[in-house]
């Protein structure tokens, strides 16, 4: 991959969900080493903490901002609060995710409304939130963290996979609603990436055959620091190697 010049995002700001652990961790920790301010949120506060001091301590700009994203208010006061705290808003990563994995008939209607709610629900909100002010300063990005998952079907993840198909509608439909005013909309879907999830998800697998998420804020990098006008409706990355979605 192209090395990105460390400043290459000074004076922007980014905010990235589901920042306090796997791939949103690493995606904040991405974005602020090229010169982001990163607005950190999810529910463990503590956690972001020590993230936005990890950050500080290395010359860089963050704020944790604890946030249940299940809740449309608190959504709301996320985003105000980043605004406040920073002034501007250049790029949404909708990361924050969770799944419910197990069959169909076993599945309850409280399981599809909770991840739905984080999965599909709330980065529709945070969309909505954030265009006015990403409208601002073009070109801005929203990346959507969806999956293999959200393209293809597995067994014993139709809620999972039902959520992220809908992060993938939202996605393809509001790249070309907004194209035109210099936001670009993008969907990165992994395979396996070596995080907590799917150690709850498949403890069978050996996270060194699967992707670490290092790799995933590298691509975040690269979309968010492209000057083209071209959609890239879907990033879709996977080890060979990645079982079992790949
Ligand atoms: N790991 C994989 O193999 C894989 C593959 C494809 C796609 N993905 C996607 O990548 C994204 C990140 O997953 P990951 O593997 O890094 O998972 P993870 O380690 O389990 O992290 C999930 C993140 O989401 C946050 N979150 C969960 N519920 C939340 C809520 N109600 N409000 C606010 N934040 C919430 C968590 O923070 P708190 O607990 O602090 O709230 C955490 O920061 C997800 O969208 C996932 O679907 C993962």
């Amino acid at each position: 991959m192209t090395t990105i010049p460390q400043n290459r995002l000074n004076g922007q700001v980014a905010l990235v969900t589901g920042a306090s652990r796997g791939i949103g961790r690493s995606i904040a920790l991405a974005l602020a080493a090229h010169g982001a301010g990163v607005a950190l949120v999810a529910r463990d506060g503590s956690r972001l903490t020590a993230i936005q001091e990890e950050i500080e301590a290395r010359g860089g700009r963050a704020l944790a901002i604890p946030t249940d994203l299940a809740r449309e208010e608190a959504i709301q006061a996320c985003v105000r609060r980043c605004i406040e705290a920073f002034t501007r808003l250049d790029i949404l990563v909708n990361n924050a995710g969770i799944g419910v994995f197990g069959p169909l008939e076993r599945s309850r209607t409280q399981d599809w409304d909770r991840v739905m709610a984080v999965n599909a629900r709330a980065p529709y909100i945070l969309c909505r939130e954030a265009l006015p002010y990403l409208r601002q300063h073009p070109p801005s990005f929203i990346i959507n963290i969806s999956s293999v998952v959200g393209v293809k079907g597995y067994a014993r993840q139709t809620i999972y996979s039902a959520s992220k198909h809908a992060l993938m509608g939202l996605t393809k439909a509001l790249a070309r609603e907004v194209q035109e005013d210099g936001i670009r909309v993008h969907a990165i879907c992994p395979g396996g990436v070596a995080t907590d999830m799917i150690q709850q998800a498949r403890p069978d697998l050996d996270p060194e055959v699967l992707m670490q998420p290092e790799e995933i804020a590298d691509i975040v990098l690269f979309l968010v620091t492209r000057r083209g006008r071209a959609v890239i409706d879907q990033v879709d990355v996977r080890r060979a190697a990645s079982t079992p979605w790949g």
